[in-house]
């Protein structure tokens, strides 16, 4: 009987619930986003401050590298349909937001990723707040647009399983799709859909995920009262010569952009990842990582790129027990010269992990659909 009701609202939603006049796309930029010429330009009190990137720690009053920006306000928005919408998986099963889901700051709350075949992958899912400023994506750095990322998981066996030719069948037999992308493209809805459309509109909606408005922000804009005193510590620490964090954690993105090896340990019984000397066969990267952004990091433990500490306290330990300690006997890292040996006091850690508590803000966090085109569950995937 249960599933006599399940089989029946599966038939109603594909049937009947969704329409295509229940599909329209937004005409408005996204918050943080001034509408110019119908393209939306990123706007930031950042952008006020002269850019020192490259330059060092930087102050607080640094500028921020130039984002992805420029799509139209129907382009993002079709993204945003397309990012949780399953239909974009082999078996309609798993959406971008299955693993990348909007209340747990982009990530999933795994150490490792879960996707199609419900196995784990490699990896741990990034946040994808602020994405739009990487030059370069994945742990290993091996992307280098939004774009060249999204083939990844699309076509990985382990993750979304598609294939290109399935995904566009699947979007070219969606009338709603086809109707949608002809209003985001200005062109007629007899024409097929296309991967670079597929791929543009879903980086418009990555690129409209921005994350600069934490207390931490009133801070550096000048509010000395937006932090309290013990963060106030923690910025001290995490700034300092000693713990060194903000030499690779650059404000304001609070990642330099570099690859680094710190010699973070694997998961019990996991072999080491090769990290950058993967797709770069540089020997001397071995194990070396890009440096994520900490922008809403108190969001998405657990950390590093196979999720090996639970808690910011416990990041704050592994770096503070100092260079190499967690490297295997026989394993040669080429560890990177700023992990040192910090010795913070366990009152400093504390602090510092209360510091990264207040780089959290999901004010201008994009609005899930209540439905999408295919008429498959929103965000589809529900493990446990
Ligand atoms: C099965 C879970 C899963 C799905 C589905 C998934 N991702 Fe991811 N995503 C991951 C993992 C794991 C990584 C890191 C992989 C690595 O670095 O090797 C990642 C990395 C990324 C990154 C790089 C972020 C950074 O800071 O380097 C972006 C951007 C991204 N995903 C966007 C997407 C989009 C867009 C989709 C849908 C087309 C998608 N993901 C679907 C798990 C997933
Ligand atoms: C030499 C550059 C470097 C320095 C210095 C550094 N980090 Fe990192 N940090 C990294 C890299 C690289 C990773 C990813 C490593 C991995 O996944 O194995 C990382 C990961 C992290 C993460 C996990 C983020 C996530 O999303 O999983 C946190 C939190 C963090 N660092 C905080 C700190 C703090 C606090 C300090 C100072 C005590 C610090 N870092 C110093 C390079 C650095």
């Amino acid at each position: 009987m249960k599933l006599l009701g399940a089989a029946l609202a599966a038939l109603l939603m594909m049937q009947g619930a969704v329409r295509a006049e229940d599909f329209s796309l937004s005409q408005a930029c996204p918050p943080s986003f001034q509408k110019v010429d119908g393209l939306c330009q990123f706007r930031s009190l950042y952008q006020l401050y002269p850019s020192l990137e490259g330059q060092g720690v930087g102050g607080l009053k640094t500028g921020l590298p130039p984002i992805r920006d420029g799509f139209s306000p129907q382009q993002i928005d079709l993204g945003r349909y397309l990012f949780f919408d399953p239909l974009l998986s082999a078996d309609g099963t798993v959406a971008c937001a299955s693993c990348h889901e909007p209340d747990k700051g982009f990530a999933d709350g795994r150490g490792r990723a879960i996707g199609i075949t419900g196995e784990p992958v490699k990896r741990s899912a990034p946040s994808l707040w602020n994405v739009g400023f990487l030059k370069r994506l994945f742990w290993d750095a091996r992307a280098d647009s939004l774009e060249a990322q999204m083939e990844g998981p699309l076509y990985d066996a382990m993750e979304m399983g598609n294939t290109r030719e399935g995904l566009l069948a699947a979007l070219n037999g969606n009338l709603n799709y086809r109707r949608l992308f002809a209003t985001a493209f200005e062109r007629p809805a007899t024409n097929e859909i296309t991967l670079a459309e597929i791929y543009l509109a879903i980086a418009g909606f990555e690129s409209s995920l921005i994350s600069l408005n934490s207390r931490y922000d009133y801070y550096a804009h000048g509010q000395a009262d937006a932090l309290s005193e013990e963060e106030i510590e923690g910025l001290n620490v995490f700034r300092s010569f000693v713990a060194r964090c903000a030499e690779c954690h650059t404000p304001p993105l609070f990642t330099n952009q570099q690859i680094a090896v710190i010699g973070t340990p694997e998961p019990e019984g996991m072999a080491r990842d090769t990290g950058v000397a993967g797709p770069t066969g540089d020997p001397t990267l071995r194990g070396g990582f890009k440096v994520p952004s900490l922008r809403n990091v108190a969001l998405t433990g657990p950390y590093m790129h196979s999720g090996r500490f639970k808690t910011l306290e416990e990041v704050g330990d592994f770096y503070t027990k100092g260079r190499g300690h967690a490297v295997p006997e026989g394993e040669e890292l080429y560890l990177h010269w700023h992990i040192w040996e910090p010795q913070l006091r366990p009152e400093e850690v504390k602090s510092v992990a209360a510091f990264l508590q207040a780089l959290t803000d999901e004010s201008m966090k994009p609005e899930t659909p209540a439905a999408v085109p295919s008429g498959l569950r929103v965000g589809a995937r529900v493990l446990d």
